[in-house]
């Protein structure tokens, strides 16, 4: 498994993260063995939230992997807080105390490896924000910390309060959700393209050593567009480079996304083993410049 180093320093991690999100969809006995083939191929960072399966999608994991302190040393935790299902948003210091308190009861460990906060708080108090992260490091709760859907100027906030590196910001990437790629093409130009909704999240985030987990790789506005009659052209694409390559479509979607100079860390939501297989696949392809482009147009992006 290829590896990356978050935000540049420490931690050389796999750059394929295994999201947890949909782990319900498995039985006990199939999420022992997802997680264990998952171990085998060298898949062992691990993306959670405590809103996924409402808290039971930790629990399932922490079973699933038969969380002992040997496996705990050999595993990479991500966990993130801070949505309160439709309610609010939530980032104050208590909140994200009491959150993370709840998560590591229920991941049956003392530590996370990483901490995100899972979306900006209109009401978040960066000060507060900072005396969480520091009573979480000190007391050895937390070994890292990062965000996720945050632009450059609330991450800048952050900063101004928080002692620790900001390592990581989870964003929404895929080829068909890749407004933080499109942008930066259509600079200057008068199209919808060229709106900038994420402060150039992309620059800013390689500026600043901060790596890019590119989230919902698969995904579009009308679901999985893999093998979806609405990207046709798109699919004839991906198909026909993946034939060169002698691989899957998947591999081909996720090598688009590993193109992009940013490092990109692309958190992989399948529960299907083959699957992440194919996903691992992709960090061994690099796709050519001409390769890369013409997936982009197919995808139906225009070049200004
Ligand atoms: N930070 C955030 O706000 C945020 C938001 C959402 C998700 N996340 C994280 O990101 C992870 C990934 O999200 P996601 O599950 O939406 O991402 P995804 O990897 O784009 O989607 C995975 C889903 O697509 C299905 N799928 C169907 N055909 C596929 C194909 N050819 N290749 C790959 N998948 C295919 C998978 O089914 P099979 O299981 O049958 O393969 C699975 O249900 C989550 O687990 C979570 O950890 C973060």
């Amino acid at each position: 498994m290829k590896t990356i180093t978050l935000g540049n320093i420490g931690n050389n991690v796999p750059i394929i993260v295994i999201g947890c999100m949909r782990m319900t969809e498995l039985d006990e006995k199939q999420a022992e063995q997802f997680v264990a083939e998952a171990l085998e191929m060298g898949a062992n960072y691990f993306d959670h939230a405590d809103i996924y399966g409402r808290g039971i999608c930790e629990q399932m994991f922490a079973k699933a992997i038969h969380m002992t302190p040997s496996v705990r040393e050999k595993i990479f935790i991500q966990d993130k807080c801070g949505i309160v299902i439709g309610k609010k948003y939530d980032l104050s210091k208590d909140y994200i105390l009491k959150c993370v308190d709840e998560s590591l009861k229920r991941l049956n460990t003392d530590y996370l490896d990483m901490f995100l906060l899972h979306r900006p708080d209109a009401l978040m108090e960066p000060e507060e924000i900072a005396e969480a992260f520091d009573i979480l490091e000190t007391s050895g709760r937390v070994r890292n910390f990062g965000v996720s859907n945050m632009r450059p100027s609330q991450i800048e906030l952050l900063k101004k309060y928080v002692r620790q590196p900001l390592k990581v910001n989870q964003l929404q990437l895929s080829i068909m959700n890749a407004s933080m790629v499109t942008n930066g093409m259509n600079a200057n130009m008068s199209g919808q393209l060229a709106l900038d909704r994420d402060g150039d999240v992309l620059n800013y985030c390689r500026l600043n050593d901060i790596t890019i987990q590119a989230w919902s790789p698969f995904q579009s506005e009308q679901g999985v567009f893999l093998k979806n009659k609405n990207f046709p052209k798109l699919n004839t694409k991906i198909i026909e480079i993946a034939e060169k390559y002698q691989v899957s479509d998947t591999t081909i979607a996720l090598a688009w996304i590993m193109r992009i100079p940013a490092k990109v860390q692309p958190v992989i939501g399948s529960m299907n083993i083959q699957r992440v297989k194919d996903c691992i696949n992709a960090a061994k392809i690099r796709l050519t410049r001409d390769e890369w482009y013409q997936i982009y147009l197919a995808a139906g992006y225009m070049l200004p």
